[in-house]
């Protein structure tokens, strides 16, 4: 199993997955993985969500997790739907209990000195630094990576294809997370595509 270090530094860019459909499920995995993103981060925000992570676990070359994980009960529920990593938008006891139980690669979000270090009691360094954009930007992230310079993050809220390159510039900074690349609907897989070559292309280091 990828080590979630590993994931953050394989693609720019995870994208953040809302599929109401899965019958989009499989289309939508294509067209992400044919334009270089393989690690794709399917929300539990749609009755459809466990379903869409079996589809696109079968798709050859994507690494689906499962995002908007909210406790243990969730974790499990994505687990055995075939997820391969775990993100949430904060940072619990029981949730990471139960990921690091687990052994599962997990992405707990943080948006402040507290969650982090709450994290780092659990051993954890590799953090979603959200809603990013709305937990001051840049210039938090900076501050925040001062006193914690071994953390790394995938800042994730808010974040565009204009403002992913800024993100991307910082050190700490591993890849970002967006739900831009896929809009809502019935999924156009030649732009998917190509929304995810771009983004492909968006890291230069
Ligand atoms: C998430 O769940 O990570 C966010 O909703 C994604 O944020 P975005 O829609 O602003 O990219």
């Amino acid at each position: 199993m990828t080590s979630i270090d590993a994931l953050m530094r394989s693609v720019p860019v995870i994208p953040v997955l809302v599929v109401e459909e899965v019958a989009h499920a499989e289309p939508i995995a294509r067209a992400l993985v044919a334009g270089g993103l393989t690690a794709l981060e399917v929300t539990l925000r749609t009755p459809a969500a466990l379903e869409v992570i079996r589809a696109m676990a079968k798709v050859e070359g994507a690494v689906v997790g499962a995002g908007t994980v909210l406790n243990p009960r969730d974790l499990d529920a994505a687990l055995n739907a075939g997820a391969q990593f775990i993100v949430s938008p904060g940072l619990t006891e029981p949730l990471t209990r139960a990921a690091l139980d687990r052994g599962v690669p997990y992405l707990p979000g943080v948006a402040n000195a507290a969650d982090i270090m709450r994290g780092l009691d659990h051993g954890l360094d590799r953090f979603k630094f959200f809603p990013a954009e709305a937990s001051g930007g840049i210039k938090a992230l900076k501050a925040l990576a001062g006193p914690f310079h071994q953390v790394r993050f995938c800042p994730t809220g808010g974040i565009s294809e204009a403002t992913a390159p800024d993100w991307l510039a910082l050190k700490p900074v591993l890849c970002v997370g967006g739900s831009w690349v896929v809009p809502a609907g019935v999924p156009d897989e030649t732009a998917i595509r190509r929304a995810a070559e771009a983004a492909s292309r968006l890291r230069a280091a």
